[in-house]
Order: C-alpha cells, then sequence, then structure tokens
C-alpha cells in the first residue's frame, strides 16, 4: 500500500483519462493520494474528486505562482473548501522565486495570509518552496505557522535545512526527483530524515521517478520514488511502504 501525499490529478494533463489514471493508481496499491487544490479553478475540480471518490482526499490554498490573483473574496472561498472534512491541509503555499510569476512582494504577503488562515482554522499547511528556502523558513518562523504542523513538499534542500524542518515538527516529502542520476544532494537529505517523518509524492503530472523520467507522471508512479527510497534506507519494499503511509495519515491527521 503506497501513499502519494502530493498530486495535481484535477490538471488539464489528465482530462482525457482521468479515470484510467485514478484506476490504475488503486491497481498499483496507491490505496490514497491527496489532491492538491491550489487555484479557484484547481480546488473546485479537487473538491469533485473528494466527493467522488473515498480514497482521494485534498489540500485548498493559493500556489505562489498564481499569489498575484489573491483577493479577499478568494481567501474566504479557500476558508469555505478548507471545511469540508477531507480537506485536509492548506496547500500548497509559499514562495517559488525559480520562476517568480508572481512578484515576490505579492508572493510574500498571500503566503503570510494563508499561514494565518491555516492557524485560525488550525490545520496542517503543505509547503513549496522552489529557490527560497531561507525567506520560507523564516516567515514560518515569524507566523508561528509551525504550530499545527505541515509538509514541506518535494523538498529540494539541504540535510542541514531538513533538520531545522524537523525540530520544528513538520514531515518532509520526497519526489521523483530523488531518484535521478544526479540527486546526491537530495539523497542525503532524504537519508537524514527519520524513518517516522518522511513521506513520499509524485507531483504529477510532473517529475516521473526512473524508470518514467521525461513521460507524464501519475500517483501510481509513486511506488517507484517509494522503491528506490526504500533501497536508499536499507529496508523492505514492504515495510517502506507502511512507514510512509502511517507517516502521511500523521501528517495529515487523518484517522487510519
Ligand atoms: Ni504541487
Amino acid at each position: 500500500m503506497w501513499f502519494d501525499t502530493h498530486a495535481h490529478v484535477d490538471s488539464k494533463d489528465f482530462d482525457e483519462d482521468r479515470a484510467e489514471v485514478i484506476e490504475r493508481a488503486k491497481q498499483a496499491g496507491v490505496t490514497r493520494f491527496v489532491n492538491v487544490g491550489c487555484s479557484r479553478g484547481s480546488a473546485k475540480r479537487t473538491m469533485e474528486l473528494v466527493e467522488r471518490y473515498d480514497f482521494i482526499y485534498g489540500t485548498v490554498g493559493l500556489h505562489p505562482h498564481d499569489a498575484k490573483s489573491m483577493t479577499d473574496e478568494l481567501l474566504e472561498e479557500i476558508k469555505g473548501w478548507a471545511a469540508h472534512p477531507k480537506i485536509l491541509a492548506i496547500g500548497e503555499i509559499g514562495l517559488d522565486f525559480h520562476y517568480d510569476y508572481s512578484p515576490r512582494e505579492v508572493q510574500r504577503e498571500v503566503y503570510r495570509r494563508q499561514i494565518r488562515l491555516a492557524l485560525d482554522l488550525a490545520m496542517p499547511v503543505a509547503i513549496h518552496d522552489r529557490e527560497a528556502h531561507r525567506e520560507c523558513f523564516d516567515i514560518l518562523t515569524e507566523e508561528g505557522g509551525w504550530a499545527n504542523g505541515g509538509i514541506y513538499h518535494c523538498y529540494s534542500g539541504s540535510a542541514e535545512m531538513a533538520a531545522d524542518i524537523l525540530k520544528n515538527g513538520f514531515y518532509i516529502s520526497f519526489s521523483g526527483t530523488v531518484t535521478f542520476k544526479n540527486a546526491d544532494k537530495l539523497r542525503r537529505a532524504a537519508m537524514a530524515v527519520p524513518l517516522d517523518r518522511l513521506l513520499i509524492e509524485t507531483d504529477c503530472p510532473y517529475l516521473s521517478p526512473q524508470p518514467y523520467r521525461g513521460k507524464r507522471n501519475e500517483p501510481a508512479h509513486v511506488a517507484a520514488t517509494g522503491r528506490a527510497l526504500a533501497e536508499l534506507r536499507g529496508i523492505s519494499h514492504e515495510e517502506f511502504a507502511k512507514l510512509t503511509w502511517e507517516n502521511a495519515c500523521r501528517a495529515y491527521r487523518i484517522q487510519q
């Protein structure tokens, strides 16, 4: 049994064959996944998915790419969607200084507002941090955003930063990038995360793990990342699947 902690199955990349993709996840032993509703449209589609499939859960929030589209009204909508029992966290929220699709000042402000929303709702957060390691971390600290737990998704930082995140009680999630040939730094970080705080994800349709690299990613492929990390950690695939599945339930506060 595998748990994909971060997927975008609502993406238009799946418009042709979404039902088959969801069925393939089940066949591959992915018995739960969390779909990330990270824009107004994506959040609405996520609500439909969690209503329709018992093994799909969701998060809602505004992605840093789209921070410039935040309004008071949208923040209220996010709050409304978050009240659904299958919506488990506010996310993905954070900073992306790689693409800078929204001005950095706007990204920071929208990140802060959504951390405060999560605090109001006593919900965990799912963090997107790309090339903004120090600021993502410092803003969480300034806002008291560690309080209800959360996940650093698609982790790309160092082992040292992972240690600081873990000290604050968060979980760290690795995507298919950890299977890439040139990802030694990431594998060092993955070695540094205790087995009770480690998560796996696809972030599909992006970042397919080996041996699917370059193709569209989907939840079924989370097993490839899981097997690679199990081997890195020197434990059986089955044991690693069980540990990361239980970790995901704790991180997202799902009754098992
Ligand atoms: Ni994502």
